[in-house]
């Protein structure tokens, strides 16, 4: 296996110590993950990864998504026009910047 090129870090709100309650989980983000997955296979992305995440400490702008080696992090990832904005992001070298927490 090759590694991957990018890795996509989902904030899914896990805890030490219970089930996810915090901003993102409750905001939908690990109902999304599964159409961040579709996207990256439709689309051939073999070599970027997905994690889910403890929370990343920006609930404020939850649902957070961090993509790296870029170090981008995008807020407010809540919907599926959101996911096909960091999807492209990769794909052209550009962020989102209407997503990214600057
Ligand atoms: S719960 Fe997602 S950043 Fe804190």
């Amino acid at each position: 296996m090759q590694k991957p090129l990018r890795h996509i870090l989902v904030c899914g709100s896990f805890r030490m110590n219970g089930s996810p309650q915090g901003v993102c989980a409750k905001g939908g983000s690990g109902q999304l993950l599964q159409y961040l997955q579709e996207e990256l296979s439709d689309r051939g992305m073999v070599d970027v990864v997905i994690s889910s995440t403890s929370c990343l400490k920006v609930c404020d702008r939850g649902p957070a998504v961090v993509v790296y080696p870029d170090n981008w992090w995008f807020g407010h990832i809540d919907s599926e026009e959101a996911i096909d904005a960091i999807v492209e992001s990769i794909e052209t070298g550009e962020p989102a910047t209407k997503y990214l927490i600057a």
